[in-house]
C-alpha cells in the first residue's frame, strides 16, 4: 500500500499504527535517504543538497533504493510505501516492478490537509534521530516531558528538548524551515498529486482528513485499510 500526503500531514506519525495492524514493513524513502546522508554514502552525498532545499532527489536514486528494498524477505507479504512514489515517473516504475511478479498496488491512503496548517507542524517538529520518534515544540500532546516540565510558554531549544524514553537530545531536520517547506509543498502539488490521479480510476484510493488530532486521523485510516494491503 501507498501512504501519501504533503510534508507534515502525519505519514510518519500514522505509519507505525498501520505497521502494527497489517504486520508488514514501512519503507520510508525519506528515512532511507536521511540514513544515507548521515552515513555519508555515495547516494547520501548526491541526495543531500536536494533534500536540504526541499527539492526531489533524482528518480534513478529513489527507484533504485526501493527496487532493492522490496526484494528483501520481509516484504514478501506486502509493504507500506511512505514517501514513494512522488511523481508519475516513479509511479510507472513501481507499477512495472510489481507487475514483474504479478503484483500490484492494492491500497492508497491519502492524508489531506490545507497547506496553511503545515508550517506549524513542520517548523515545530523535533526528532530523536536514533529511534525516529517525533515530538513537537508547541502541541501539548506531542511535547517532550523535558519541555512540559518548564514553565508554560518556555521556548523550545536544545537545552530543553530531550527524548522521553532515552533522555537523549532531540534535533530539527535541516529541511524543516519555512523556505524549504514552500518548495516541498510546491513539489507535492505539481508532482505528487498526479500520483493519486493515476490510481483513482482503480477505486483503491482512501481520502483521509488529516487536519484533526492524531487519534481522529487514525480513526479514519483504521477502517479504510481493512486487510487491503495483504
Ligand atoms: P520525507 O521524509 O518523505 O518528508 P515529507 O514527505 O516532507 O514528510 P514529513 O516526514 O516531513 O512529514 P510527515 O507526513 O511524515 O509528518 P509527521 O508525521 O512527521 O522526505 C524528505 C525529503 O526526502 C524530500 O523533500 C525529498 O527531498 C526526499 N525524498 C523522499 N522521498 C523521495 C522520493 N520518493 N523521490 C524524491 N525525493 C524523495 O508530522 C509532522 C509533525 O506534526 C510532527 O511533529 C507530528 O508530531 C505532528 N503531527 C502529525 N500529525 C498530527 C496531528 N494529527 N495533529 C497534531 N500534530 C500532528
Amino acid at each position: 500500500m501507498i501512504l501519501t500526503g504533503p510534508p507534515g500531514a502525519g505519514k510518519g506519525s500514522q505509519a507505525p499504527k498501520i505497521v502494527n495492524k497489517l504486520t508488514i514493513p514501512q519503507l520510508s524513502t525519506g528515512d532511507m535517504l536521511r540514513a544515507a546522508v548521515a552515513n555519508k554514502t555515495e547516494v547520501g552525498m548526491k541526495a543531500k543538497a536536494a533534500m536540504d532545499s526541499g527539492a526531489l532527489v533524482s528518480d534513478d536514486i529513489v527507484i533504485g533504493i526501493i527496487s532493492d528494498r522490496i526484494r528483501e524477505i520481509d516484504c514478501g507479504w506486502g509493504f507500506i510505501l511512505d514517501g514513494f512514489p512522488r511523481n508519475v515517473a516513479q509511479t510507472k516504475a513501481l507499477d512495472g516492478m510489481l507487475a514483474k511478479n504479478g503484483e500490484k498496488v492494492n491500497s492508497v491512503v491519502s492524508l489531506e490537509i490545507p497547506d496553511e496548517k503545515l508550517e506549524d507542524r513542520i517548523c515545530g517538529r523535533w526528532i530523536h534521530k536514533p529511534s525516529g520518534r517525533s515530538f513537537h515544540a508547541t502541541y501539548e500532546p506531542s511535547m517532550p516531558k523535558s519541555l512540559k516540565a518548564k514553565p508554560k510558554g518556555t521556548k523550545a531549544d536544545s537545552t530543553n528538548m530531550f527524548d522521553d524514553e532515552t533522555g537523549e537530545p532531540l534535533v530539527q531536520r535541516s529541511d524543516d524551515t519555512p523556505t524549504a517547506l514552500k518548495n516541498r509543498l510546491e513539489k507535492f502539488h505539481s508532482e505528487t498529486v498526479p500520483v493519486l490521479t493515476h490510481y483513482e480510476p482503480l477505486g483503491i484510493v482512501s481520502h483521509v482528513d488529516a487536519s484533526g488530532s492524531k487519534s481522529a486521523v487514525w480513526a479514519q485510516i483504521d477502517p479504510a485499510i481493512g486487510n487491503k494491503a495483504v
